[in-house]
C-alpha cells in the first residue's frame, strides 16, 4: 500500500436550481461521495467540488411563478440542496452555484478564447417567439398536435404517444406553453461552436482507455453521424451570463454549467491556498473525474472536452457514466409512492441504508440500478446489522464486564488478522474500478469468517469456565480488530455508522494504512448501538408519505371528463382490439419513450414501438398479458414498422398505465 500520492478532482452532476433532489439523483452524488472517501482513505489528495446548475428558461420561469427573483429562487434552492446533501453525508469540499462571480469571469475567458480561435461562427436562425410573453421558446415549451400520430398537447422535439422526434416547426397548431398564444417565427443572430473542428482531438481523448465501453460506443454513434455545430446562444429574457460586446443575448446554460465544476473548484483554491493550474492547466498532472447519468453524456464528452480543448486547458481523464434508478423494478412513480425526495427518505430512514445500499448494487458500467425495497429491508439487515455490527456487539460485552474496557496486548490468530489485513489490496482495485458491488461482496465474505470465528471460539461459553479470562479477552479483541478492518473498509459507503465506530473503538476509522496494525494494549469505550435494523412499517410510511393522490381533495368539484365525440357500437366494432402476450421489450436508445414490444397474438407476432419508456422497465414486462388494437394501419417510424398499438392510460411520463386483462386471457382472443 505505497502508491504515489495522487491529485484527484471529482465531481457530480450540478442539480437543477428549481428542483428538490430525490432519490434518484442521490443513487450518482453517493456513488461520487463513496469515491472520494475511498481515495481520501488511501491517502490520496483529493476534492469533491460541486455546485447547484442555476441558469436556464425553467428556473426563470420557476422564479416568475413564485413571485420571487431567480437570485432569491437559487439561494433558497442552493440551501435546500446542501441541507440534503450535508445529511446525506456527502463529504464535497465546496458547494458553488454556476451564478457566480467565479463562473462568470472563466465562461467569459473561455468564449474569448474560443472565439479567438476561431472557432465560433455566427449565424442566423428562425425560432417560434411568444409574442405575448416577448420571448423565444425553447423546444420544451411549444406544445401541439403531433404532426406523425396526431396526439394533442405534444412537445416541441418529441411526440410521447408515438415516439417521433421532429422540428417545432412541424408541430400541428403549435401554442406557447407559457401563455398559450400561437407563437410566431423570428430571426435571431446566434454564435455557433464548430464541433467539427475538434473531431479529431476529441475521438483520441475518447480513446484514452480510461472511458467506459459504453461511453465511447456512444460516442462513435455520435461521430459517425458527423458532428454538428453548438448553438451557445439564448435570447433574452433569460436568467444566465450575458455574452460579452452583445446585448440581449445570453451563453446558454449547458455553455456554464461544466464550466461551474472549474468555478467552484477554483473558490476551493482561493479557500485552500492550491493552484488552480496544476489541476486544471495544460500541463497538469492531477486526474479530473466527472460522475454522470448517462443522459447528458453528449454535454460531457463533446461539448465540454471542446470548448477545454479550443481554451487550452487540459481535458478529464474520464467522464463516468451510470444507469438510471428503478424502484420496484419501475421507473420512480408519484402515484405508486417511490418517487421519493431525499428528505422524506432522510424523513423516515438512517441515510447510511440507502448508501450502503447503492454501494452494493452499483458496478462499473451504465446498466439502469434497482431499488427493491424488500431487498433493501433484508440486505442491510442481514449484511450490516446480521453480519457486520453483530461482531463488535458480541465481544464488546466482554471487554466492557471482564476486562475493563481493556484490550489485549497481542493477538490469539495474528495471521487471521494480517488475512483480513491484506484483502486490501483486492477490494481496494474493485473501489478503483468502481466495482463497488464486487468490493462489497469480499467485504461480507469476511464478515462472515469474523463471524465463524467467534462461533467457533464461543466467549460465552468459555466465560464460564475457571480460568478461561485471558482467553476470553483475547478472543473478543481478536473478534474487534478484525470488526475495525471491515467498518475501515466500509466506511465510505457508511460514513455516519463508521464515526460512531470510532467512537467506540477510541481510533480514528479512516486511513486504511492505520489497518497495517492491529489494536492492542488499549482501552475501548462502551459499546452503542452502531446501527438500528431497517423497520419495514417505516419504509411503508416514506411511501406513503412519497405518494400523490391522484384524487381531487373533497374540497373540489371534480372536473367533467373531457369525452371525445359520442360513436355508435359500430364504430367501436371496427377497432379490433386482442389480448396479446409480451414476449419481449426493448429500450431504443435513440428515442427518449419508445421501447419496441414483441407480441404473441396467437397465431402471429407483432412488432409495436410503445411510447412507454418512461414508465416501465423493459426487463418486467416480458411475459405480461395486455390490450393491442390489432388492426391499425402499420406506421413507419425511425426505428422500424409498428404493426399495431398497446393500450395504455396516464398523464404520461411515468404516469403511464399499460392495460392488463386477468391472468388466463388468451393470447389472440378478441375483447369485446
Ligand atoms: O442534467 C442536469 O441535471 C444538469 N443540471 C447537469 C449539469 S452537469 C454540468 F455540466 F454542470
Ligand atoms: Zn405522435
Amino acid at each position: 500500500m505505497t502508491e504515489k500520492q495522487r491529485k484527484i478532482l471529482l465531481t457530480s452532476a450540478l442539480p437543477y436550481a428549481n428542483g428538490a433532489i430525490h432519490i434518484g439523483h442521490m443513487l450518482e452524488f453517493i456513488q461520487t461521495d463513496i469515491w472520494a472517501r475511498f481515495q481520501r482513505a488511501q491517502g490520496h489528495e483529493c476534492y469533491f467540488a460541486w455546485a447547484d446548475d442555476a441558469h436556464g428558461t425553467p428556473i426563470m420561469l420557476s422564479a416568475q411563478q413564485a413571485g420571487i427573483s431567480p437570485q432569491e429562487l437559487i439561494d433558497q434552492m442552493n440551501e435546500e440542496h446542501q441541507s440534503d446533501f450535508r445529511d446525506f453525508g456527502l463529504s464535497y469540499d465546496n458547494y458553488s452555484s454556476t451564478h457566480s462571480p467565479a463562473n462568470r469571469e472563466l465562461v467569459e475567458a473561455i468564449y474569448l478564447q474560443l472565439r479567438e480561435g476561431g472557432y465560433i461562427d455566427k449565424k442566423t436562425i428562425s425560432q417560434f417567439y411568444d409574442e405575448q410573453e416577448g420571448m423565444f421558446l425553447p423546444d420544451r415549451f411549444i406544445r401541439g398536435t403531433c404532426p406523425k400520430c396526431r396526439t394533442e398537447d405534444q412537445y416541441g422535439d418529441s411526440c410521447e404517444a408515438c415516439g417521433s422526434t421532429y422540428a417545432p416547426t412541424e408541430l400541428i397548431e403549435p401554442r406557447s406553453a407559457v401563455s398559450g398564444t400561437a407563437p410566431v417565427m423570428r430571426e435571431s443572430e446566434h454564435f455557433f461552436v464548430r464541433l467539427a473542428d475538434f473531431q479529431d482531438r476529441l475521438h483520441a481523448w475518447i480513446n484514452n482507455g480510461r472511458m467506459q465501453k459504453e461511453v465511447v460506443n456512444k460516442i462513435d454513434e455520435w461521430f459517425t453521424d458527423g458532428l454538428r455545430d453548438w448553438d451557445i446562444t439564448r435570447d433574452a429574457p433569460y436568467f444566465g451570463f450575458e455574452i460579452p460586446g452583445t446585448t440581449d443575448k445570453f451563453f446558454y446554460v449547458w455553455v456554464d454549467a461544466p464550466v461551474g465544476y472549474m468555478a467552484s473548484f477554483r473558490e476551493l483554491c482561493e479557500k485552500r491556498g492550491l493552484e488552480f493550474d496544476d489541476w486544471w492547466g495544460p500541463e497538469s498532472e492531477a486526474e479530473v473525474y466527472h460522475f454522470i447519468g448517462k443522459d447528458i453524456m453528449y454535454f460531457h464528452t463533446l461539448f465540454w472536452p471542446a470548448m477545454l480543448m479550443g481554451a487550452g486547458y487540459r481535458t478529464p481523464t474520464a467522464v463516468y457514466a451510470h444507469g438510471f434508478l428503478t424502484v420496484d423494478g419501475t421507473k420512480m412513480s408519484k402515484s405508486r409512492g417511490t418517487f421519493i425526495m431525499a428528505r422524506t427518505y432522510l424523513d423516515h430512514l438512517n441515510p447510511d441504508y440507502l448508501r450502503y445500499y447503492f454501494c452494493a448494487k452499483l458496478g462499473p458500467g451504465t446498466g439502469d440500478i434497482d431499488l427493491n425495497l424488500d431487498d433493501f429491508v433484508q440486505r442491510v439487515n442481514s449484511d450490516l446489522v446480521g453480519k457486520v455490527v453483530n461482531i463488535a456487539s458480541r465481544c464488546a460485552g466482554f471487554i466492557q464486564r471482564y476486562f475493563e474496557g481493556a484490550l489485549s496486548e497481542e493477538l490469539p490468530e495474528p495471521e487471521l488478522y494480517a488475512r483480513f489485513a491484506a484483502g486490501r489490496e483486492g477490494i481496494a482495485a474493485d473501489f478503483e474500478s468502481r466495482n463497488y458491488q464486487a468490493a462489497i461482496r469480499s467485504i461480507m465474505a469476511l464478515a462472515d469468517e469474523a463471524n465463524r470465528y467467534i462461533d467457533e471460539h464461543k466467549p460465552w461459553q468459555l466465560i464460564k469456565q475457571e480460568g478461561m479470562e485471558t482467553e476470553v479477552q483475547a478472543i473478543c479483541t481478536q473478534g474487534i480488530n478484525l470488526f475495525r478492518v471491515l467498518i475501515t473498509l466500509l466506511a465510505p459507503a457508511i460514513p455516519h455508522t463508521a464515526q460512531k465506530a470510532a467512537a467506540f473503538l477510541a481510533a480514528e476509522v479512516g486511513p486504511w494504512a492505520d489497518l497495517d496494525h492491529p489494536l492492542l494494549g488499549r482501552a475501548i469505550n462502551t459499546f452503542e448501538p452502531l446501527m438500528a435494523r431497517v423497520d419495514p412499517v417505516k419504509v411503508d410510511a416514506m411511501i406513503e408519505a412519497s405518494r400523490e393522490s391522484l384524487k381531487p381533495s373533497g374540497q373540489e368539484t371534480p372536473a367533467p371528463l373531457d369525452l371525445a365525440d359520442e360513436i355508435g357500437i359500430e364504430d367501436f366494432l371496427k377497432v379490433d382490439l386482442r389480448i396479446a402476450r409480451i414476449l419481449s421489450a426493448e429500450a431504443i436508445p435513440e428515442a427518449d419513450k419508445l421501447l419496441k414490444l414483441t407480441l404473441d397474438l396467437g397465431q402471429e407476432t407483432r412488432t409495436v414501438f410503445a411510447g412507454i419508456k418512461s414508465a416501465y422497465d423493459p426487463d418486467q414486462l416480458s411475459g405480461r398479458l395486455t390490450v393491442m388494437v390489432a388492426n391499425l394501419k402499420p406506421r413507419k417510424m425511425r426505428f422500424g414498422v409498428s404493426e399495431g398499438m398497446v393500450l395504455a392510460a396516464g398523464p404520461g411520463g411515468t404516469e403511464l398505465y399499460l392495460l392488463s386483462p386477468d391472468d388466463g386471457a388468451i393470447p389472440g382472443t378478441r375483447v369485446t
